[in-house]
């Protein structure tokens, strides 16, 4: 069988739990940015879905879809150069996750580390949709066809598990129906770990509020939790192999880089033999310039949640006119029989 070849098209997702983090913004947000500025068709989902997996206030959950919404437009997305939109407002998602959980194999969820640290001792209590979790980001990605799929290094085995949905899925149907979808995993902002521990990622759901920055921070709060964040008290090295083994410090310097958008050597070489009381103060005020204009948008946007509801809303119509198609095919080679008219 030949290759199909499938359009370039660009999906990604953030869950709207919580609020945004410098870990998403540089890991994601920001990439996403610059893929829209590529020209390719790129769409943008707040996963609300994905959200419930784990228990939601749903007034919470109403206030973090549309911050996560105006966080999206506040750091660079148009909605008229990308489709931004809440999964569930997008019903195929759901409709080919379902396909999805009859393709993927217990075996293979079993694998998935997010749903061990997630479920953590208590697996017996976790949510059946926690476990089922990475077949619903696959059919995010696949009712899209999306070629190319930008997120944080912790996402890279959901992208693995979509590839093995698609390949097992085009096997058993004799098909080249869904493309083998890239995960974009690259720059020093792929990792951003947490402010108070190195080996930890930054995370939303971190109970300290000082091992993050906030995209709603104000300046004041991001200076003072980058010059309390975690370092050891030698210098700068000259070489980035000087930073193995520190893993706060070298996390100071890769945020620089992402944020500076320089690579962690350019970093070190400008700074070698810096004292961290030195180096943080230039970290802050970098942070805080990127920072506060996208914290000034992201309020000014939340003063009318129902401007960013009627963009949802155009969004979910221009990306269900996508996926509608494709899950009609899809449920046609799996043999459901497609009568009704519409
Ligand atoms: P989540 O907040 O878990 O929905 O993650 C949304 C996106 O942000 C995904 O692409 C993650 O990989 C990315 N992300 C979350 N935390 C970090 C982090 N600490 N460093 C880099 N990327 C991150
Ligand atoms: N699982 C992703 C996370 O926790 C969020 C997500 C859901 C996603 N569906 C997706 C990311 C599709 C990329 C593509 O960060």
């Amino acid at each position: 069988m030949t290759e199909a070849v499938h359009t370039p098209r660009v999906f990604s997702g953030i869950q709207p739990t919580g609020n945004l983090t410098l870990g998403n913004y540089l890991g994601a947000l920001k990439r996403f940015v610059e893929m829209q500025a590529s020209g390719v068709e790129t769409i943008y989902c707040m996963v609300d879905l994905h959200a419930i997996t784990t228990w939601q206030d749903p007034k919470d959950l109403k206030r973090a879809t549309r911050e996560l919404a105006a966080g999206f437009i506040a750091a660079g997305l148009d909605p008229a150069r990308s489709i931004l939109f809440n999964q569930s407002q997008v019903p195929a998602h759901a409709e080919l996750a379902w396909v999805f959980n009859c393709v993927a194999r217990m075996g293979w969820l079993n694998r998935m580390t997010q749903f061990k640290d997630k479920a953590g001792k208590n697996r017996e209590n976790a949510s059946v949709g926690l476990f089922a979790y990475p077949a619903l980001m696959a059919a995010d990605i696949l009712v899209y066809k999306a070629t190319h799929v930008p997120v944080g290094d912790d996402q890279k085995q959901h992208i693995e598990l979509t590839r093995d949905i698609a390949a097992k899925f085009n096997h058993d149907f004799g098909v080249e129906h869904f493309p083998l979808t890239e995960g974009v995993i690259e720059g020093a902002g792929m990792r951003v770990m947490s402010l108070r521990d190195g080996s930890k990622k930054m995370s939303k759901s971190d109970p300290s509020d000082m091992s993050r920055i906030n995209l709603t921070d104000d300046a004041d709060t991001i200076s003072q939790k980058i010059r309390k964040a975690r370092t050891d008290p030698d210098p700068l090295p000259d070489t980035l192999a000087g930073l193995d083994d520190r893993a706060e410090a070298r996390n100071l310097v890769n945020i620089y880089a992402a944020l500076a958008g320089m690579t962690p050597d350019q970093v070190v070489a400008e700074n070698a033999g810096a004292q961290f009381g030195q180096f943080k103060p230039k970290l802050a005020d970098l942070a805080v310039a990127v920072l506060s204009p996208i914290n000034t948008e992201m309020a000014r946007l939340m003063a009318d949640p129902g401007e960013i509801d009627r963009l949802l809303g155009e969004g979910a119509d221009r990306a269900a006119a996508i996926a509608e198609p494709v899950l009609e095919e899809t449920l046609d080679i799996v043999g459901m029989v497609r009568s009704r008219r519409r």
